[in-house]
């Protein structure tokens, strides 16, 4: 198979997955991660020009504003970054020639099926920040560039802010955890992601491009938060986790209660096929550490 060497645009580096991505990405080129302060995705002009002056081979953007329940009051901030950045970030990608690869949520459906959301299924976003990472998938869809919009869901890992960590946290705290047992999903290790991110790049830009488009790419399997939470606990006597149901745990933003998603059309587009999040999760915690940090370039 082939491999483009050329210079890969990472955005986000310092979230969960774009820390992830620049480590996962490295052997396949050049790496520029740029964090916040090298690249704010609210200003479209300093897009341009970091896009002009790096010409990145690919563009992937693991920046986002994930903040699910401040998204509910702060509309405008979650839409610039998540709505109108991929917008720009996908023409300057088609201007200069990059394969843009991008990131999306299964907070984008309602969560009223039963059965895994395929790529046909229709939106139907239930809190602000579902909207606005819908309104990037079209926005990208309607650039004309070359783009691989890749949906996923309940990113953890052993950095940044994610429900492994809280659970951690609060088990060594309390003796009880309540946690909700009525939404149902897939967590997905942030490495296990980037480093299938790194799978479709290696197959090349050319296989990439003929295939370009919106997938679902999820860990196999399904579970509840409670699951979750109880997997994370493991055997341990103390804390005990009880299962609530989301009524009990009012939120501001409104959650899916099912975002499953079929990830078929990715198994065979690329060949590509996640394990199970269970086996993902064990293999999270047994990891020894995080991927050294490494030095954003502006
Ligand atoms: N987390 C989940 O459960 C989840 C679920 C489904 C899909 N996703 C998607 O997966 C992708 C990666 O998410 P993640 O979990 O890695 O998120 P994350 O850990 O919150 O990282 C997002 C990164 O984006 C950066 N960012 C926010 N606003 C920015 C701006 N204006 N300019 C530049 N950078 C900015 C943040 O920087 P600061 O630290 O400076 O804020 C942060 O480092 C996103 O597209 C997300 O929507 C995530």
């Amino acid at each position: 198979m082939s491999v483009d060497r050329g210079t890969i645009l990472v955005t986000g580096a310092r979230g969960q997955l774009g820390a992830e991505l620049a480590a996962a990405l490295s052997p396949l080129g050049h790496v520029v991660a740029v964090d916040r302060a090298g690249l704010d995705l609210a200003d479209a002009d300093a897009i341009v020009r970091v896009v002009r002056d790096v010409a990145p081979a690919w563009i992937v953007n693991a920046a986002a504003y994930t903040a699910v329940d401040r998204a509910e009051s702060e509309r405008e901030r979650a839409f610039a970054v998540n709505a109108s950045a991929p917008g720009v970030l996908a023409a300057a990608a088609k201007r200069h020639g990059a394969i843009l690869v991008h990131y999306s949520t299964d907070y984008v459906f309602d969560g009223s099926q039963r059965t895994p959301y395929d790529e046909t299924s229709v939106p139907n976003p239930l809190n602000v920040y579902g909207a606005s990472k819908l309104e990037g998938e079209r926005a990208i869809a309607a650039s004309g560039a070359v783009a691989l919009t890749l949906r996923t869901s309940w990113v953890y890992g052993l950095r940044g802010s994610n429900f492994l960590l809280t659970i951690r946290r609060l088990a060594a705290e309390r003796d009880e955890l309540r946690i909700v047992d009525d939404q149902i999903g897939v967590p997905n290790w942030s490495r296990a992601l980037a480093e299938a991110t790194a799978a479709l790049l290696r197959q090349g830009r050319g296989f990439v491009a003929e295939r370009a488009g919106l997938y679902h790419l999820s860990a196999a399997g399904e579970t509840t938060w409670y699951g979750f939470a109880r997997a994370i606990v493991g055997g341990a006597d103390k804390p005990r986790v009880l299962p609530i149901v989301s009524a009990e745990f009012p939120t501001p933003a409104a959650r899916p209660a099912y975002g499953v998603l079929a990830t078929a059309r990715l198994r065979q587009a690329f060949g590509l096929e996640m394990p199970d999040w269970r086996a993902a999760l064990a293999a999270c915690i047994a990891s020894p550490a995080e991927p050294p940090a490494r030095n954003p370039v502006a």
